[in-house]
C-alpha cells in the first residue's frame, strides 16, 4: 500500500489547527513537516515549537524534514516535539553515521534526503542503518513546483538496490506530485507520496485527496 502524506508548507499558519483537523479526517497516511532554516535553502518555515502543537492536534505519524544547515542542532528539539521520523539531508553533514545514532536511540524512524543533483551513490554506504530515503523531485525550498523527470532515475536505482539487497528502508518522493505524476513515481519505486500544493492549495480537498488515492490503486 502507497502512503501519501500532507505536506502542509503552503497552508497559512494561522488555520493550522483547522488544517490539520480537516487532513486528518481526510485519512492522510501521515504528516510531513518541512523545517527550513534561510540557509540551507533561502526559505525559513516551521520550528519545533508548530511540530508540538500539530502534534497535540493529531494521532497520525509526524515526518519531518530537515532542510537546515548543522541539523545536529535542531534534532533533539523535534524528537522532544513528537516527531515520529527526523529526515536529514545528505548534503548537510559530514557526520551522518552519528546523527542516524542520535534519531534511533530516542526510538524515533530516521531518514535521508538528497537534492535533485545529488548523485544517489553517496547513500549507497548508509541505506542499511535507516528507515526512510527521500528523494527531493524538485528544487528543496518552495512548495508548487514542477517535478524533475531525471530524478526519478535515483528512485528506480534506490528501488534496485532495495530488491536486491532486501532491505526495508521506504522509499519516498518529495515535489511535485499531483495526479498527472503521482503514476509515474509510483513505477519508478516511490512507496511513500508527499503531496502538497496537489492537496492543500485545491478548494477541495476530500476530492483532491480522493483522486490521489485512486490512482495509487493497483488496476
Ligand atoms: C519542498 C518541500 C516539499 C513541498 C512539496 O522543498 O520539501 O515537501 O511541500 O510541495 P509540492 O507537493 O507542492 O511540490
Ligand atoms: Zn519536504
Amino acid at each position: 500500500m502507497f502512503k501519501i502524506g500532507a505536506s502542509v508548507l503552503t497552508a497559512p499558519y494561522s488555520t493550522m489547527k483547522d488544517t490539520i483537523i480537516q487532513l486528518d479526517e481526510l485519512d492522510v497516511d501521515y504528516f510531513h513537516i518541512d523545517v527550513m532554516d534561510g540557509y540551507f535553502v533561502p526559505t525559513m518555515t516551521f520550528g519545533s515549537q508548530m511540530v508540538k502543537e500539530i502534534r497535540s492536534y493529531t494521532q497520525r505519524f509526524i515526518d519531518v524534514h530537515l532542510m537546515v544547515r548543522h541539523p545536529e542542532n535542531f534534532i533533539s528539539s523535534f524528537i522532544e516535539a513528537g516527531a515520529d521520523q527526523i529526515t536529514i539531508h545528505v548534503e548537510a553533514t559530514r557526520n551522518m553515521s552519528s546523527l542516524i545514532q542520535q534519531v534511533k536511540e530516542a526510538g524515533v524512524r530516521v531518514g535521508i534526503a538528497l537534492n535533485p543533483e545529488t548523485s544517489v551513490d553517496k547513500v549507497f554506504p548508509i541505506l542499511s542503518e535507516i528507515d526512510n530515503v527521500l528523494q527531493m523531485t524538485v528544487k528543496p525550498g518552495v512548495g508548487g513546483q514542477q517535478l524533475i523527470e531525471s530524478t526519478l532515475e535515483n528512485v528506480k536505482k534506490l528501488a534496485k538496490w532495495k530488491k536486491e539487497f532486501n532491505d526495508d528502508f521506504d522509499i519516498q518522493i518529495d515535489g511535485g506530485v499531483n495526479t498527472n505524476t503521482i503514476k509515474r513515481c509510483i513505477h519508478a519505486g516511490a512507496e511513500a507520496l508527499v503531496v502538497g500544493s496537489a492537496l492543500i492549495d485545491q478548494k477541495n480537498w476530500q476530492l483532491a485527496f480522493n483522486e490521489l488515492r485512486e490512482q495509487t490503486k493497483p488496476l
